[in-house]
């Protein structure tokens, strides 16, 4: 599993990764594309027997990182994909002296709140009905 900074020719198949996985909120190709004008803003991709396994999107606001998407091909589930993005936003942030990672995640999605604990992030807040007015975004920290 290579993890490396995305490119424009990655962005076809990150679309796709985000279409297998309906009700998770989608960029779109032109979603990633405008990340590039965001100095801010990094997007990395997991790349595994020459595919695009996965991506990652985060936003460096020192002092904290904001994780905004990241998605996994069903294909390459279950394989440290996910793991290994953090892996490397947490190099990110130790880099730019960030002292903590943020991100919203709904409270019904079982593997990334699975994940997350699984890499130390913490219940800090929880938005009601965030998504389609139903379902509450949980917020969570990791204290780097
Ligand atoms: C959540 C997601 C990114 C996980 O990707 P992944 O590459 O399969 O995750 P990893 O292989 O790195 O898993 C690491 C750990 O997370 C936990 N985990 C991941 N998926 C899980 C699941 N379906 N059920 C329970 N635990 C899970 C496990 O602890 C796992 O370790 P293990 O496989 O040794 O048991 C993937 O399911 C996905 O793309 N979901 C749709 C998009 C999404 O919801 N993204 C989260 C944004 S907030």
């Amino acid at each position: 599993m290579l993890i490396r900074r995305a490119r424009k020719e990655d962005y076809a198949a990150f679309a796709a990764i985000e279409a297998e996985h309906p009700g998770y909120p989608a960029w779109g190709e032109k979603g990633f594309e405008a990340e590039e004008n965001n100095r801010n803003s990094v997007t990395l991709a997991a790349e595994c027997d020459g595919r695009a396994a996965g991506f990652i999107n985060f936003w460096i606001l020192r002092p904290q990182v904001q994780l905004n998407t990241l998605a996994v091909s069903k294909a390459f589930l279950r394989r440290g994909a996910a793991g290994a993005l953090i892996g490397k936003l947490l190099e990110y942030a130790a880099k730019n002296l960030c002292r903590e990672v943020d991100l919203e995640v709904n409270e019904h999605n079982a593997p990334a709140l699975a994940l997350y604990q699984r890499h130390g992030f913490e219940l800090v807040g929880r938005r009601p009905k965030f998504y389609n007015n139903a379902d509450d975004a949980l917020l969570l920290r990791k204290k780097i």
